[in-house]
């Protein structure tokens, strides 16, 4: 089921998309119903959105962050942190989700690509923030006190993801790579799966409600609900390692 290799995953590195928190309450992006149906992108996710009209743009944010406060992990969640936490061996979990599901399911060492709804960052002094309630352009720094000077801590459209360094030295050395509910639609994410299999070591796995934009890129695909496949897939690892 796993290859020929099966006994020597070392360091596995799980992406996630917005999928694993859809069992959750969390919206997705691009299904039926999901965010970009009743939100264009152009308006409320990229820099030239928030010059436009910045208190649009932080109200999109303000209403997600107070989302968070109803949502809890689900099973995909505590699954991936079970990993974490009992395979013999490094799991990086690296999300494109900017909730704290992963954390809140008990997940370390969770890295962020596309930031966090959790946090605002200065333009004024770079300062970045944890941050609970509503922001909006009368909110003070709490560092250098400007204001306007907040903004969401959030990598929008045409913004360079963050923690790319360490991502590229996690992927170089990922023997098993698992991506799980994201559409493969944006890059660089939806690229890894490729970049895994230039180093030529990695095993790679698909779990997904439906095949992805790059299903026919993973060696092995498992289609259905994070929160049913990914402890199974969890507990299949743990026997191994
Ligand atoms: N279990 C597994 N997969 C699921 C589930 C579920 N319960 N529910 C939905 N999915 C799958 C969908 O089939 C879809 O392929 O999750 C995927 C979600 O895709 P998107 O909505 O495109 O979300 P994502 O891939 O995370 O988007 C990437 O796009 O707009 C940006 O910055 C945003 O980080 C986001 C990025």
């Amino acid at each position: 089921m796993f290859g020929d290799k099966v006994t020597s995953y070392k360091n596995i590195v799980v992406l996630t998309g917005a999928g694993i928190s859809a069992e959750s309450g969390v919206r997705t992006f691009r299904d039926n119903g999901g965010l970009w149906e009743e939100h264009r992108l152009e308006d409320v996710a990229t820099p030239e959105a928030f010059a436009r009209d910045p208190d649009m743009v932080q109200r999109f944010y303000n209403q997600r962050r107070a989302q968070l406060n109803t949502v809890e992990p689900n099973p995909a969640h505590t699954a991936l942190a079970r990993l974490q936490a009992e395979f013999d061996g490094t799991v990086t979990i690296i999300t494109q989700n900017v909730d704290d599901l992963h954390e809140r399911g008990g997940a370390e060492d969770v890295i962020h690509m596309h930031g966090e709804l959790g946090k605002v960052r200065c333009r004024a002094c770079a300062g970045v923030f944890a941050f609970h309630g509503d922001c909006d352009q009368d909110t003070k720094c709490p560092a250098c006190a400007r204001a306007p000077a907040l903004r969401p801590h959030i990598v929008w459209f045409g913004e360079m993801p963050f923690h790319m360094d360490v991502i590229a030295d996690r992927l170089e050395a990922c023997d098993l790579f698992i991506s799980v509910g994201t559409s493969g639609n944006v890059y660089p994410a939806a690229g890894f799966v490729t970049n895994v299999q230039a180093v030529g070591r990695a095993h790679t796995i698909e779990v997904n409600l439906e095949p992805s934009e790059g299903a026919s890129l993973f060696a092995e695909r498992r289609h259905g609900k994070a929160g049913d496949l990914l402890p199974l897939l969890v507990d299949e690892l743990l026997r191994l390692s």
